[in-house]
């Protein structure tokens, strides 16, 4: 069977839109109608018009876009595309923390369950966190999951002179942990000209050897706007074949090929056709839980 060309004339039967993140293997990002980091795909869902959106990504986005378009129906491919950083926090844990700090506002990063938005006050991506902390009415904010960009936020407002508390949750991708400092020293002795780019998830020995840190589309904004010809890519290895596509006569090089993510290899052709044919996995959220996680993600669209 054609894979393919049987997805294609599903999704038309279906009056379906694939959405893919740019960490999925090249066989979804060339079958999708759009590919492009969390923000881009929220902003996408929000305004597209075919009834169904087939989420290529993991859990927590499909999530969102359920909750930004709630007359759709949502389909996840693989209910085995999880997130291991989003798995770091719970609603309970964090209603708790925020009892510790009942002064502090709390802006929790896009890779969280809907509960978890559902307790915060603002949303933020990879993409705009800097903009969402330093806009946010409040002192003292607590950041979660992701101790690392919480780091990142607070050394960025630190340059920009604007003083606030960073309050981190300690949670962390497993993996942008495989991306070691010692990985892109070697790589950077090898290809002294080269750029390094990498994603706020990494550790704070990694961001601080880089020449950017940006969101995955960010990366690829960066590229463009670059009059370098090679860089060192410190995120998820899928990010390759974008930039690859892109950027042909440019050369990208991994900061390590172990920074696989599982939960977003769980999507194949495979069960992209199976979720087509079957109208499966359908995303709910429900309805309370949607109505103040969205107060949280419209909150971080106003900055
Ligand atoms: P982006 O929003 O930069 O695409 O990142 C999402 C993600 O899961 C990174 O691990
Ligand atoms: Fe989650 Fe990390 Fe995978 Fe991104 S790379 S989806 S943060 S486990």
């Amino acid at each position: 069977m054609d894979l393919v060309a049987e997805i294609l004339k599903l999704k038309k039967e279906r009056d379906a839109v694939i959405l893919a993140h740019n960490y999925q293997d090249g066989d979804i990002q060339d079958i999708a109608d759009f590919v492009g980091d969390s923000l881009e795909l929220s902003r996408k869902a929000a305004e597209v018009s075919e009834s169904v959106i087939v989420f290529c990504g993991v859990h927590f986005m499909a999530e969102t876009a359920k909750i930004l378009a709630p007359e759709k129906t949502v389909l996840l491919p693989s209910l085995d595309a999880g997130c291991g950083l989003a798995d770091m926090i719970t609603a309970p844990q964090l209603r708790e923390f925020k009892t510790e700090h009942p002064g502090a506002k709390v802006v929790c990063y896009v890779n969280s369950t809907a509960e978890v938005k559902a307790e915060s006050d603002a949303c933020c991506t990879s993409a705009n966190a800097v903009r969402v902390v330093e806009n946010i009415d409040a002192d003292e904010v607590i950041m979660v999951p992701d101790k690392y960009l919480s780091a990142h936020v607070e050394e960025e407002l630190r340059k920009k002179g604007v003083s606030k508390k960073i309050i981190a949750w300690n949670g962390y991708c497993p993996v942008h942990m495989k991306i070691l400092p010692e990985y892109i020293e070697r790589l950077k002795m090898k290809h002294p000209s080269a750029k390094i780019i990498t994603h706020p998830e990494c550790a704070c020995t990694v961001t601080r050897l880089s020449d950017s840190v940006k969101s995955t589309s960010g990366m690829s904004d960066f590229v463009r706007e670059s009059g370098s010809e090679t860089f060192i890519i410190g995120t998820e290895v899928g990010l390759l074949h974008r930039l690859r596509e892109e950027f042909p006569d440019k050369k990208f090089i991994p900061a390590t090929g172990l920074a696989e993510c599982k939960y977003m290899k769980e999507i194949d052709l495979h069960n992209l056709y199976e979720s087509l044919r079957d109208m499966k996995h359908v995303i709910d959220v429900d309805p309370e839980v949607a109505r103040k996680a969205k107060s949280a993600i419209d909150e971080m669209m106003k900055f």
